[in-house]
């Protein structure tokens, strides 16, 4: 039995409203995928009204948390097979019809966690649930970016510097793994040590209970060509990769 995960990060609604140059959220219907125990809408900088916001999550416990803090917004039980977060889940369960379109959907920290062939899927079916001139957006990793703070060093480094602290790697491990990485466009870790690069294939051997996924810059300009990819801000780690539906739209022939 795994404990349920309850996310204690706080800054998401600043992060977005920051990367998304959107202040007042007044108004708009959004939707949190992956939104655990509802940051988004905790923060004190939060402009959404709560009987618009949605959250969507594989961790039950999570939205029950969410629930009981605020019983106006919407906490949705999304019962897809995820490894780390949501083992008995169904494999490959779509995202449920929620019988609107939402104006804003974000997702901090999700695919950070998600196999980019499930993040490609999922992102489709997001994009579906927007308004037709909603807004996607959402956070990933790029190992090699050095993100702001006391840590001088990339992210990938600090993420298994902290491995190494939990006992996970040795040195010599840590700079294998940083040697074998270091020209990927995206790779796993899986469980602090086992490094998947550009490949989703895992040893079978291998339990698996945590998996880090990274992605270059490039590697997501490639695959989302009509996204804007943005640096991190507010001190953050992460990138925003921003999608809006009506830049999707092809472009009136006359014009
Ligand atoms: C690192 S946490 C971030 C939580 C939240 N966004 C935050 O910033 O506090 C990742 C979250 O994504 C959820 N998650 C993972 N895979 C998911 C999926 N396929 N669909 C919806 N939620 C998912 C997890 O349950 C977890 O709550």
């Amino acid at each position: 039995m795994i404990e349920p995960f309850l996310s204690t990060k706080t800054g998401q609604f600043s992060y977005f409203s920051k990367q998304l140059h959107l202040a007042s959220w007044q108004g708009k219907e959004v939707l949190d995928f992956g939104g655990n125990i509802g940051n988004l809408l905790r923060d004190p900088n939060s402009t959404i009204d709560e009987e618009r916001y949605w959250c969507l999550d594989v961790v039950k416990e999570a939205l029950e948390r969410g629930k009981l803090l605020h019983p106006k917004a919407h906490w949705v039980f999304y019962n897809r097979y995820s490894f780390s977060f949501n083992p008995n889940g169904v494999v490959g369960l779509p995202i449920p019809d929620l019988g609107r379109e939402f104006d804003l959907i974000v997702a901090f920290s999700v695919f950070t966690n998600t196999k980019p062939s499930e993040m490609f899927e999922l992102v489709e079916q997001l994009k579906a649930k927007l308004t037709a001139d909603g807004t996607l957006a959402f956070t990933f990793i790029d190992p090699n970016h050095w993100s702001i703070g006391d840590f001088h060093a990339s992210n990938f480094q600090w993420r298994l510097e902290d491995e190494r602290k939990r006992g996970l790697l040795t040195e010599r491990e840590k700079y294998d793994l940083l040697r074998r990485a270091q020209f990927a466009e995206w790779f796993m870790l899986v469980n602090g040590k086992h490094l998947s690069v550009e490949s989703e294939a895992i040893e079978p051997s291998v339990e698996e209970k945590t998996c880090y996924v990274f992605h270059t810059e490039d590697y997501m300009r490639s695959h989302f060509p009509d996204a804007a990819i943005l640096p991190p801000v507010n001190n953050e780690m992460q990138h925003c990769c921003v999608i809006k539906k009506g830049y999707l739209a092809l472009p009136d022939k006359s014009y």
